[in-house]
């Protein structure tokens, strides 16, 4: 079954407490229903006795018991005046800790094509033009954070440009997670006088391999920034070179240990 994703800081934001509720932060939510349910059609009295009855076509969510025991367990809102149409209080601590997005493409969260193209050739200071049909990383990372443990093994049998190695690596940085992957690319050639061939790439495995070995150094560099203990990365020289010389014939596999063992 597919994750949920974290709530975002904007998600997280619905929710506040304005009447300093003991339960914490809460948002509100529609008490009505767009249809007439016979039994859902009744007054509420808000504690400083407005009386509402659900619009035309339309009913209350909950029946004439329930909504009285919300009522007596604080959990309907008739805003901060008291005047407000009522509206049902959910609590942060009682739903799902993680969202199930309705959409999981969307441009702003997870890129595109172009920015695809631009984070590839940023990474490999090359062109944009180096590898033409990448994926965006956090594209990639959405995918593993809702179907993937996180020390899951990651494979792509359809490498390209490494994509999935920078996602993993980064993912794993980022929340310590243990995930591994294999990269399978075939060493299709590069085409003479394209932007990968004037940079020297001969095959796009090159290019994936670059591209792992560019992320491998830019994770360390910034550990090292962050002054974190040296042993973490002691042998991240050495692994690099593994990888690269685990396999010099045709196909090209990478493994990475910044999730796992060869
Ligand atoms: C659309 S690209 C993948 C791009 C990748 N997701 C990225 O973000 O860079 C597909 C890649 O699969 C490779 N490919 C196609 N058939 C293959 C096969 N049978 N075995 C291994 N690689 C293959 C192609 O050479 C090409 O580089």
């Amino acid at each position: 079954m597919l994750k949920g994703l974290e709530r975002t800081e904007k998600q997280l934001d619905l929710y506040k407490n304005p009447d300093n509720d003991p339960r914490g932060s809460w948002a509100s939510d529609n008490l009505l229903r767009t249809e007439e349910r016979e039994y859902a059609i009744f007054e509420i009295v808000s504690p400083i006795g407005n009386k509402y009855l659900p619009p035309k076509g339309s009913s209350w969510r909950f029946n004439k018991d329930k909504i009285q025991e919300l009522l007596s367990d604080n959990r309907i809102w008739f805003g901060e005046d008291g005047n407000s149409r009522p509206r049902y209080k959910r609590f942060l601590s009682e739903v799902r800790q993680d969202v199930i997005v309705n959409t999981l493409w969307k441009f702003d969260e997870v890129g595109h094509s172009d920015s695809a193209k631009k984070e590839t050739a940023k990474i490999l200071n090359e062109s944009p033009n180096v590898f033409s049909t990448p994926k965006p990383v956090r594209l990639i990372q959405r995918m593993i954070k809702i179907s993937c443990n996180e020390d899951d093994l990651i494979l792509d049998f359809f490498a390209g440009s490494g994509t999935v190695g920078q996602a993993v690596l980064e993912l794993n940085t980022k929340d310590n997670g243990n995930r591994s992957f294999i990269l399978v690319q075939m060493p299709e050639p590069i085409e003479e006088n394209s932007e990968a061939w004037k940079a020297g790439y001969r095959d796009i495995a090159e290019i994936g391999r670059a591209r792992v070995r560019k992320v491998i150094e830019q994770i360390q560099a910034q550990a090292t920034e962050k002054a974190q203990s040296p042993e973490l990365f002691k042998d991240s020289e050495n692994l690099t070179e593994q990888i690269l010389a685990s396999n010099p014939t045709g196909y090209n596999t990478a493994t990475s240990r910044f999730g796992a063992t060869t």
